[in-house]
């Protein structure tokens, strides 16, 4: 090749390479490293060139590379590495010891321990140096995230001083990866770790997530479904899990895994799996041995035993402290540690029974259990007592475990809150929880300081997130969901900080710090979770979706008249579950008198939990001066219109944000405006047709502009009623049936000539891709394709989707007309359109 050549190319690749990088595909998250403006450089003018890393080990090879990455980025320079000793300012990077080595001068005021950090602006063998430390070299990675992030956000760094301590030692994530590469409850593609049953060949996004996860400071990951893959530890597939460890160990994240125990029994050989058995303590020991020789620095596992059909301890007999106990024996040699889920209850409740209640089963099952589990063992509870739901009082368990290591369980992946499909920003509802004061003994025992190990003295305990991010390059599936991953981390790192500021950091890091962006992205995110209690599940109802489906679209009815217990006992005089002690279930017995005495007397009961507490007639009147059905109604109205103020609030950063994301959060919130109407139709119109009382504002059941599908002049379409009636406006839509290759539904307009939009809201299913055209008059005006990947096989509220037509000139007398193509199973439904007049 010419020089010539060979510089064109080499430019090219340059060229191609800067492209990649900064193609705003979501994939960098909040470790963007944008350059920061010239204003904002300026005050880093300063900053030492030279980088010194006191050490050649893989964790400080990464704190390496990330501060030369994240300077040049943001600064555009490219910092020098030199050697120790220091000949001018610099950069320096070790733990606390090996600084010490290279000036025993060096001084933090005190000894960092755990996974502390310290950034420290000092001099070093006479020369000025800011110093990244650890008592680790985790510590150090930690630290180094921390630099950039300050720097991220335009913050001076001159002159720092500061010293930070993880509030708990257990920061983990679980992801619920299968090993043919389905994630469990996972909404943004396949798993990052698993394919086919094997470990897949390239790691690269797996070493990629755990950079995103060292940033925020977490220190463990485990990557299978704790619904577990009975084969996981077999010995063959050991050395492929060591290679998930072997990309996580650069930046501190310990290998974890979710195990059955029923394994020893039904793929060790053993006749048995009864925890007692010192045949079963034996296998276990061999197997982590075993585990041990290959993954020295593995983390732990995960277990969900007599839980919705996984096999536990109660087959024999046995309790969760010698279940979870035989496997801590064979992994306290190794420093490993057991995550025994708290999450055990019987999924066939008897619904007729009127004291039964799932809520209890956690307290009733572990509470007598506490100081039965081994040191290294963790029960790890979700944060309320049914299941992620989109508020819930805290688990009483957190307060009813006093000499047990605990972690709370919180959910990134938005299974019950709008599977990334709906914006939904948790710290606030996780701040709920961790913030509350459980009164143990008549003391100040917020969660945080239980799980942390701070209230009872526990060695370890802390966070552990779902998260379940696939290979979509966003990682979750819409890119405002981020922030829940973020937040995790960082109330893991810190609960006290504020849901806000959270927010603020991540929007810096994300998007911009422009005060534009700033304002709107946090308002959304602040506001997101309000509004969506408010359109799915108010009033401690939880969230009202789908349970025996994909619990994501509106199904109030299937709470009821089943086996899972998460009823809410609706019937036509009343709602609400009963759980005082008085006159209940006895729930509220399993808190302490000071708790006891907010939710037991319906006067003390906040309005937001009160239904989860207290089954009351539909015209009680609460707090807030109304009574409960209309507040039922009026919190859907107000959710679902602030959740479309989100559409708005996004448009005006057009321009702001790069075109990629913008356009990509655009459709997601486009898609979100439509799907709130389908929600707060739904569960008014369900709650109106069960009380039989009316709206005092008029609306439920009245919508002046919509004109039903069924009602339309249909040629070919014919009428039908989803399983769940609700799922449908006026409970009907209209399906092109099989063997039919068109059909159409016609409408005269009456109103008054002018500027219209038309809203068609339309059945998007799976199972093929039907065609929609919209005339007015001969006129064809808009075809779109039902193209979306949505939950739900049928026609339901799980897969209605609204299609806007904008700017449609009108004219009384005109027809407007649906036709629909349908695709396979996919048979172009609709339920209604709603003509109104143009908004500008
Ligand atoms: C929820 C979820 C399941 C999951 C279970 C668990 O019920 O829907 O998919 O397995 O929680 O946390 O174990």
């Amino acid at each position: 090749m010419s020089y010539l050549i060979r510089s064109l190319v080499l430019m090219l690749v340059c060229v191609l390479a800067n492209a990649a990088a900064s193609a705003e595909d979501g994939s960098a998250a909040w470790l963007r490293y944008a350059r920061l403006n010239e204003a904002t450089r300026t005050q880093y003018a300063t900053f030492p060139a030279a980088l010194v890393v006191l050490d050649k080990s893989p964790l400080l090879g990464s704190a390496q590379s990330e501060l030369l990455r994240g300077v040049r980025g943001m600064l555009g320079l490219t910092l020098r590495i030199e050697n120790a000793p220091l000949s001018e300012p610099a950069i320096v990077v070790g733990t606390e010891s090996d600084v010490r080595k290279l000036d025993p001068q060096f001084n933090l005021g005190g000894t960092l321990t755990g996974d502390a950090y310290a950034l420290w602006t000092t001099k070093l063998n006479g020369q000025p140096a800011l110093v990244i430390t650890g008592a680790t070299d985790r510590g150090v990675v930690y630290g180094t995230f921390a630099l950039l992030r300050k720097i991220a956000m335009g913050e001076d760094v001159s002159a720092l001083k500061v010293v930070e301590s993880p509030s708990a030692p257990i920061r983990w994530v679980n992801e619920w990866d299968n090993l043919n590469g389905t994630i469990e409850r996972g909404y943004a593609g396949p798993s990052i770790f698993f394919d086919n049953r094997a470990v897949r060949s390239d790691l690269t996004r797996a070493a990629q997530y755990a950079r995103l996860l060292a940033s925020l400071g977490i220190n463990g990951c485990d990557v299978t479904n704790v619904n577990a893959d009975l084969h996981i530890l077999d010995s063959d597939f050991i050395p492929q899990l060591a290679r998930i460890a072997d990309v996580f160990r650069p930046y501190g994240v310990q290998l974890g895994v979710a195990v059955n125990v029923s394994m020893p029994k039904q793929v060790g050989g053993l006749d048995t799996f009864d925890p007692v058995d010192p045949k079963v303590a034996a296998w276990w020991q061999q197997k982590f041995d075993e585990v041990y020789r290959q993954i020295p620095d593995f983390g732990g596992i995960v277990v969900k035993a007599d839980s919705e059909g996984q096999l536990g301890p109660s087959v024999y007999g046995r309790n969760p402290a010698q279940a979870a106990n035989v496997i801590a024996r064979a992994l306290k040699p190794h420093g490993g540690i057991v995550f025994y889920r708290a999450f055990v209850y019987n999924h066939h409740l008897d619904w007729n029974d009127l004291k039964a209640d799932r809520a209890r089963a956690a307290y009733d099952i572990f509470h007598p259990l506490d100081g039965q589990f081994d040191d290294n063992v963790i029960i790890q509870i979700k944060y309320g007592p049914i299941d992620f739901q989109v508020r819930e009082p805290a688990s009483p368990l957190f307060g009813g475990l006093t000499k047990t290591n605990e972690a709370i369980e919180l959910q990134v992946t938005q299974e019950y809150t709008g599977q990334q499909r709906h914006t939904v920003y948790l710290p606030p509802l996780w701040k709920t929880v961790l913030d509350f004061n459980m009164g143990v003994d008549g003391r100040y025992t917020p969660v945080k300081d239980i799980i942390n190990g701070s209230s009872f003295h526990r060695p370890i305990g802390g966070y552990t997130g779902v998260v379940n991010v696939g290979l979509d390059t966003d990682w979750l599936g819409n890119h405002l969901a981020l922030a829940n991953l973020y937040g995790f981390g960082r109330l893991a790192w810190n609960p006290n900080l504020s849901s806000e500021t959270i927010a603020d950091e991540w929007t810096k890091l994300t998007f911009s710090s422009n005060p534009d962006v700033l304002q709107n992205v946090t308002g959304i995110l602040m506001a997101s979770w309000p509004a969506y209690e408010e359109y799915t599940g108010p009033l401690g109802l939880q969230t009202l979706t789908n349970i025996t489906g994909p619990h994501y679209g509106p199904a109030p009815e299937s709470q009821e008249n089943n086996g899972w217990g998460q009823w809410i006992r609706a019937n036509h005089d009343g709602v609400g579950m009963d759980r005082t002690i008085a006159t209940g279930t006895g729930y509220v017995g399993q808190y302490s008198p000071q708790v006891q005495n907010i939710f037991e007397p319906l006067a003390n009961t906040p309005d937001d939990l009160v239904l989860f507490f207290h089954h009351l007639p539909y015209t009680y009147q609460l707090h807030n001066g109304k009574t409960v059905i209309q507040t039922i109604y009026d919190k859907h109205y107000e959710g679902a219109s602030k959740a479309a103020e989100f559409l708005k609030e996004w448009k005006q950063l057009r321009g702001h944000v790069d075109d990629e994301r913008y356009n990509d959060v655009l459709a997601q919130l486009q898609y979100q405006a439509g799907h709130v109407i389908v929600w707060r139709d739904a569960i008014d119109d369900w709650f109106q047709r069960m009380s039989g009382i009316n709206d005092d504002k008029g609306r439920v059941g009245h919508h002046p502009n919509r004109v039903e599908a069924e009602a339309m002049q249909l040629q070919g379409y014919q009428t039908f009623e989803p399983a769940s009636w609700e799922g449908a406006s006026g409970g009907k839509g209209v399906t092109c049936p099989e063997g039919t290759q068109s059909c159409s539904a016609a409408t005269k307009f009456d109103g008054k000539p002018g500027w219209y939009e038309i809203d068609i809201q339309y059945f998007d299913v799976n199972s093929g891709v039907s065609h929609y055209k919209l005339f007015v008059g001969d006129q064809q005006v808009e075809d779109w394709s039902a193209d979306m990947v949505l939950p739900g096989k049928e026609a339901s509220a799980d897969s209605s989707v609204r299609r806007r037509v904008r700017g449609l000139a009108l004219r009384p007398g005109d027809v407007i007309r649906v036709d629909g193509v349908p695709n396979q199973g996919d048979r172009a439904a609709f339920d209604y359109i709603e003509i109104n007049p143009m908004v500008q």
